[in-house]
Order: C-alpha cells, then sequence, then structure tokens
C-alpha cells in the first residue's frame, strides 16, 4: 500500500513555503516525537504505573495527574536539544522555560497543554495534547527570551496542531496551508496522512458545552443553548444533539470530523476567571487549525486570534466550530449588548393600558 508519511508532508509544506525554511520541520518532528512518546505511556495506562494524581498542583490550583507531569517531561526531554527551539511554556510550568545556554538555541517559542482532557486520564477516555508553534522575537543579543515575548496573539502563530489519544492516536496539523489529520501506524511508529484537507461542514445540528454550568452562562449562551433545546419546536425548527467528552481535543476533533460547535463561554462561577480554558495552548492552537478548515473560533465578541494575551496562563471563553453557529452566537452576543433581543412588547399590552399581560 503507498503511505503518505508525516515527515513527506513537512518536507512538501517547507519547499512550498521557504518562511518555513530551516530547522521548522526538524522542530515539528521533535513535538511529534513527544507525542508518539505520550501515546505510548497513555496507551499502557495501568501495566505502565502511569494513571493517579501525581500530588501537587499547577500554577492554576488544578490537581496535577502523574501523566500530567510525565507528559510535560516528555515535551521538554524530546524538544530542548534539537537547536530549534529559544524557549518553552506550558501547562503544568508556572514560568517560562528557556532552553538551557548548554543547548544552542533557535528561533521558535514552543507553547503546549502537554495533558488535555486529564480528568478523563483515570477513566479511560480519550485526552489529548496541544501545541502552538510562535518566532521568538528579534532578541539579537542572545539574551534569554522572557515570558513577553510569549505574548503573541494568535494570528502570529506560525503552527499549531494537536494529538489525540483516543482508540487510534491521531495527529492533525497547520501550519497555515489548510489543517490535514495523520493516524499513528504502530506498526511502524510513523504518522501516517489519513485526513488531508480537513474542513468543518459549515451548518450543524450538534453542540457541546457544560450544561451545569448553565446558570452562570451569560444571556445570549442562554439563549442559544435554550433555542437549541427548543430543537423543532422553537425559533431554529430543528432538533440538536448534544455532546460533552471534557477533552477539548476530542471535542475539536468530533466537530472537524462531522461539524458542530463547541462552548466554553464566560461564565460568572468564578468571577476571576474570564473562561475555563487557556488562551496560549488551548484557544489559540485550536482557533487556528478550526479556522484552517473554514470555521470561526471566537470569544463571542473578537476572534480569539485577535485576542492580545496579557498573561502566559490567561484564560479565554472559547466558541468554536462551523461557521453559521459561530456567527450566530457572536450575533446573540452583540443582539445583547445593544439591547436588541429584549422579548417584543406591545404598548397595547404595557403597564398604562387596560390589557395588561399579567
Ligand atoms: P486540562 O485537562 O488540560 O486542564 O483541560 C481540560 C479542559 C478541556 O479539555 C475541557 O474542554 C474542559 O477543561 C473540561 O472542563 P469541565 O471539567 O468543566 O467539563
Ligand atoms: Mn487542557
Ligand atoms: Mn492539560
Amino acid at each position: 500500500m503507498r503511505t503518505y508519511q508525516f515527515n513527506k508532508f513537512l518536507i512538501e509544506e517547507q519547499r512550498r513555503n521557504p518562511a518555513l525554511a530551516g530547522d521548522f520541520s526538524m522542530l515539528i518532528s521533535d513535538v511529534v516525537r513527544s507525542c508518539k512518546a505520550i501515546a505510548q505511556g497513555v496507551s499502557r495506562g495501568s501495566l505502565a504505573g502511569v494513571l493517579g494524581d501525581q500530588g501537587s498542583e499547577n500554577v492554576q490550583g488544578e490537581a496535577q495527574k502523574k501523566l500530567d507531569v510525565l507528559a510535560n517531561q516528555a515535551f521538554i526531554h524530546h524538544c530542548e536539544w534539537g537547536g530549534h527551539l529559544a524557549a518553552m511554556a506550558s501547562e503544568e510550568m508556572d514560568d517560562i522555560y528557556p532552553i538551557p545556554a548548554s543547548n544552542p538555541r533557535g528561533k521558535y517559542l514552543l507553547v503546549f497543554d502537554p495533558l488535555d482532557g486529564s480528568s478523563n486520564i483515570d477513566v479511560n477516555l480519550s485526552v489529548g495534547s496541544i501545541f502552538s508553534v510562535l518566532r521568538c522575537p528579534d532578541n539579537g543579543d542572545g539574551k534569554t527570551p522572557t515570558a513577553a515575548d510569549f505574548l503573541q496573539p494568535g494570528k502570529c502563530q506560525v503552527a499549531a496542531g494537536y494529538a489525540l489519544y483516543g482508540p487510534s492516536a491521531m495527529l492533525v496539523l497547520t501550519v497555515g496551508n489548510g489543517t490535514h489529520g495523520f493516524t499513528l501506524d504502530r506498526n511502524i511508529g510513523e504518522f501516517l496522512l489519513t485526513h488531508p484537507n480537513l474542513v468543518i461542514a459549515p451548518e450543524t445540528r450538534e453542540f457541546a458545552i457544560n450544561a451545569s454550568n448553565e446558570r452562570f452562562w451569560e444571556k445570549p449562551v442562554q439563549r442559544y443553548v435554550a433555542e437549541c433545546l427548543a430543537g423543532r419546536t422553537g425559533v431554529r425548527e430543528k432538533d440538536f444533539n448534544m455532546r460533552w467528552v471534557a477533552s477539548m481535543v476530542a471535542e475539536v476533533h468530533r466537530i472537524l470530523m462531522r461539524g458542530g460547535v463547541f462552548l466554553y463561554p464566560r461564565d460568572s462561577k468564578d468571577l476571576g476567571k474570564p473562561g475555563r480554558l487557556r488562551l496560549m495552548y488551548e484557544a489559540n492552537p485550536m482557533a487556528m487549525i478550526v479556522e484552517q478548515a473554514g470555521g470561526l473560533a471566537s470569544t463571542g465578541r473578537e476572534r480569539i486570534l485577535d485576542v492580545q494575551p496579557t498573561g502566559l496562563h490567561q484564560r479565554v471563553p472559547v466558541i468554536l466550530g462551523s461557521h453559521a453557529e459561530v456567527e450566530r452566537i457572536e450575533r446573540y452576543h452583540r443582539e445583547y449588548e445593544n439591547g436588541e433581543d429584549q422579548p417584543f412588547r406591545s404598548p397595547l399590552f404595557s403597564t398604562r393600558t387596560l390589557f395588561r399581560d399579567d
């Protein structure tokens, strides 16, 4: 059988886009090696003794799983020596990780969520890794990169991708020329191109949201979900289906495969957090992947890729997927802000009329 190997894909992309020349394909190969190592650990589960809590917390006060920490170490181990990176940052590290001075430093920055959906790991459900590649702003004087060098809007990403550790392990990647999917052939230890040029269906009847937060959502999101739930008897005049895996990688993958919309919107559960998901290593890479597949990714009020980051671990509301649905949800936010979505009240039924409506 003729196969299309990941390396061949990368080299062709690099030939097509001279801006990616040099060590870019080597960097992505190192990232992919990290994902293969994590895929192996995840697939062995209890047999490898990697499940359960680590007994520590990350900078965001979340309990770390053993695999969160191991996956973070895998990225560092595979990507720190190649000479392609100046620094890394991750969900599991408080501060950035500059490449040690003993190694050559390269021109790229790598940001990653080493294990996404890690609450699923102990129950043997799908998890993933998410990564984003940025250029390191010129530090001609050879100075050590700082966190400020990472704070670039998502539209500056050079590449973004995720690995999904599901029934089969898959890699989905964009280098700014479409979104492409690869499946891990464990017999030869290679990712093979199986899903070239993924396109998200522009319309959908499927949405994903953690409905237990409903009372904390803003009005436009409550309106959108209520209309979906009303189905064919409501204004949408069609029935919707709902899914929630609690693993963003798995949700985005489903949307790439069969359409849909995913929401982790702003909520008032914890007023210190404007959303659940992190801009730099969850929202931004997924937004690039989704846009490159013809979908949209928004905070509800702004394109995610335009958000100017202010902190490495900053959170944002995320609404992404099928074009028409994300557009509709953005419209609901606008209408709410402009006061245009108030229920129509006839003057005949106002408080001064004989025809009171209460
Ligand atoms: P992580 O495991 O990296 O902390 O990310 C989990 C994220 C995301 O994958 C998922 O969509 C969401 O958190 C799940 O949140 P709930 O637990 O609120 O469902
Ligand atoms: Mn995550
Ligand atoms: Mn994580």
